[in-house]
């Protein structure tokens, strides 16, 4: 089966079970202070961070490999007649205009962990320099997935300091399915 496949079937059985069906806090506790910009969310999913920010004025850029996906979103954008760009695709296969933010919420976790050091390559790619990268690392304290578990004993190597300036402090936040994310906002060096 093809990752489109995949996450297509996931939809199609409604096994979304990663779906809040609204935006994350943890945007809200971002848009407190970042400014309308050019933004991306890859793997944005139904794409309810991707309606707040167009609703806040972003440009918006969001990517998803499942069509039923990138329908929702379409039609979601269509009934608030609001404007974002929706790219249906894989995201490796993607090179783009570098942003000044990425939104990450369980793209990651999403992605085989053979893949993360292409994604963590793809993600500095795609943002400019002083770029902030919001990463919701997934914890759920066990072994395969998706969704995968993204101990910060793995992540503090692949998003490396040579490449990415780490906060001090990061918050965390509850997920509906018992799991819960650790949010970091990175900056891309
Ligand atoms: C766990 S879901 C998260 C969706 C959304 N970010 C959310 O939190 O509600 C992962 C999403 O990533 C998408 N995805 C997985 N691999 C992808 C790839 N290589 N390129 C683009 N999208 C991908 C899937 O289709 C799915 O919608």
């Amino acid at each position: 089966m093809t990752d489109r496949a995949f996450w297509e079937a996931k939809y199609e059985n409604k096994e979304t079970g990663w779906d809040r069906g609204g935006f994350s806090p943890a945007l809200s506790t971002w848009l407190e202070t970042l400014e309308p910009c050019r933004i991306l969310v890859p793997g944005c999913g139904r794409g309810h961070e991707v309606i707040e920010l167009a609703r806040r004025g972003f440009d918006v850029v969001a990517v998803d490999v499942a069509t039923p996906a990138i329908n929702h979103m379409q039609a979601m954008l269509e009934k608030e007649k609001l404007s974002a760009t929706l790219i249906h695709a894989d995201l490796f296969e993607l090179e783009l205009e570098p942003f000044d933010a990425i939104y990450e919420q369980t793209c990651l976790c999403a992605l085989q962990p053979t893949q993360w050091e292409k994604y963590e390559q793809w993600l500095h790619t795609q943002l400019k320099p002083g770029g902030q990268l919001l990463a919701l690392f997934m914890q759920t304290g066990a072994e395969g997935g998706p969704p995968f578990h993204c101990d910060l004993s793995t992540m503090k190597p692949l998003f490396d300091v040579s490449r990415w300036q780490w906060p001090d402090n990061n918050e965390t936040v509850v997920h509906p399915s018992g799991r819960h994310e650790l949010a970091h906002l990175l900056i891309r060096i």
